[in-house]
């Protein structure tokens, strides 16, 4: 944070606040609003938090009207492109993309950690087996506390470091798990002989009694999945992660709670949401029809897959995703896939109806990433979990972040209040 000398003044019941500026290195300016109430007796009201910063953070910048992601200060398209995964999870991690040493060292402690206890195998046992996966996966991430007692105390930080390396290698395992038990069929330990996407891939779709063989091309595409929902700034369920933390929670339980946010049809679950959306439209000439309920103010449906809080030109993430949803279902011979028509379609209407237009709808990373994934043969209930995956080296940055902040408090909102005024007491028989 740059104090760039600028003041904000407000004036309250006649009287005048002078708040101080910060200027970011990118982004808006902020101003300071922690001493108003001790000042002016006043509340600011934002829910939605459409226009607060609640912390100071240098991993992920966001620019919704060009249309810019950034980890570190490097586009997503680049990332994309030239890096993987876990190099990603580095660079937000840390800061910096690794040397080749410092990779292979990181490579080298993530695949080392990959199982999980023995034990917790029982507690999978304990779901029924047409539990959702995210179920499965709040339940089991929340009761890794109870499995990893040398890694709970944050003001430590090796066991921090352990925590984090540990939630980036066992979740692939357990979003893996909670998927074959779903389906019936026994466990698939991790191959630490495997990149992480091929590991992941195989844990889904290897059974015991024949060969798997992961095809590298879809491996590169499960990996540029992960890539590209790595983090996303302080979005619902990161801001869930870090309010959880601010109380000294263990980690384990900081990213059960996000995982939990993740799963709402606003956030990861549109992922799950849109596919079902774009079956149920089925054909392109239902596409007229869908989009005018999308437009019509008393019908509560809306077009899953479009339009962000941040994002008001394109979504850096979607345009990658295209892309790939193009090559994948060409490398599995189903280019003439119905939905990826229907999805064609339906972008290419809404991008040109002024309702869209108006409110700078655009596809969002959940528009084509369903399409692909149904295609490498995930059902629709493993959509959310993979994002699941994917974000979790963004929550676990975040909240590394924010545990060695010195500016760290207890994430406390205020409220606007309109209940009933101190009042007293009926007995039940007066009532
Ligand atoms: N279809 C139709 N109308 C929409 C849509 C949509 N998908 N999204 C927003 N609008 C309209 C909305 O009705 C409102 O209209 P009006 O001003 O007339 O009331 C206006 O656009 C602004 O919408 P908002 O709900 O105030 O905007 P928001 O920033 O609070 O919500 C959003 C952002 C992503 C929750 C919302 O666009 C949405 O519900 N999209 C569909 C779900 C979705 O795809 N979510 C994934 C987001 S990206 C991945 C992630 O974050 O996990």
């Amino acid at each position: 944070m740059t104090d760039n000398n600028k003041i904000a003044t407000l004036t309250v019941n006649g009287e005048t606040y002078e708040l101080p500026m910060y200027s970011p290195t990118a982004g808006p300016d902020v101003i300071d609003i922690r001493k108003l109430y001790a000042q002016a007796g006043v509340f600011t009201y934002d829910p939605g938090f459409t226009s607060t910063a609640a912390c100071d953070s240098t991993i992920t910048f966001i620019d919704g009207d060009k249309g810019e992601l950034l980890h570190r200060g490097y586009p997503i398209d680049q990332l994309a492109g030239k890096s993987h995964y876990l190099e990603v999870c580095y660079l937000l991690l840390y800061g910096e993309l690794p040397t080749v040493d410092e990779l292979e060292d990181f490579e080298s402690r993530v695949t080392h950690h990959t199982m999980v206890h023995e034990q917790m195998m029982n507690f999978f046992r304990g779901f029924r087996r047409d539990a959702h996966p995210m179920a499965i996966i709040t339940g089991v991430i929340g009761a890794m506390s109870a499995f990893y007692h040398d890694s709970l105390d944050i003001n430590d930080e090796w066991q921090r470091e352990v925590a984090s390396i540990r939630m980036i290698a066992k979740m692939p395992t357990i979003v893996a798990m909670a998927f074959k038990y779903t389906v019936g069929q026994p466990f698939v330990y991790p191959r630490n002989d495997l990149d992480y996407a091929s590991n992941f891939l195989r844990m889904c779709f290897s059974v015991p009694c024949e060969e798997y063989e992961v095809n590298p091309i879809l491996a590169r595409a499960m990996d540029r999945i992960f890539t590209l929902h790595a983090d996303h700034e302080q979005n619902a369920s990161t801001s869930t992660v870090r309010l959880a933390s601010s109380s000294g929670a263990n980690p384990f339980a900081c990213i059960a709670a996000g995982v939990a946010c993740l799963w709402g049809p606003a956030h990861g679950g549109a992922n799950q949401a849109c596919l079902e959306m774009l079956r149920e439209i089925g054909t392109v000439d239902r596409i007229p029809e869908f989009i005018a309920r999308a437009k019509d103010r008393d019908d509560p449906f809306r077009l899953m897959g479009f339009g962000h809080r941040v994002y008001k030109n394109t979504d850096p993430r979607a345009t990658v995703l295209k892309q790939s949803a193009d090559e994948v279902l060409e490398l599995l011979g189903v280019e003439d896939n119905e939905l990826l028509q229907v999805a064609k379609e339906l972008e290419k209407v809404a991008l040109n109806d002024p309702y869209f237009i108006e409110k700078k709808l655009f596809p969002n990373v959940d528009f084509y990433s369903g399409i692909i994934l149904e295609a490498m043969g995930f059902p629709t209930s493993m959509f959310t979990p993979i994002f699941a995956l994917s974000r979790t080296v963004g929550w676990i940055s975040q909240w590394k972040e924010m545990i060695a902040d010195p500016q760290l408090k207890i994430g406390r909102p205020r409220q606007l209040y309109h209940g009933e005024t101190n009042r007293n007491y009926t007995d039940i028989e007066t009532r």
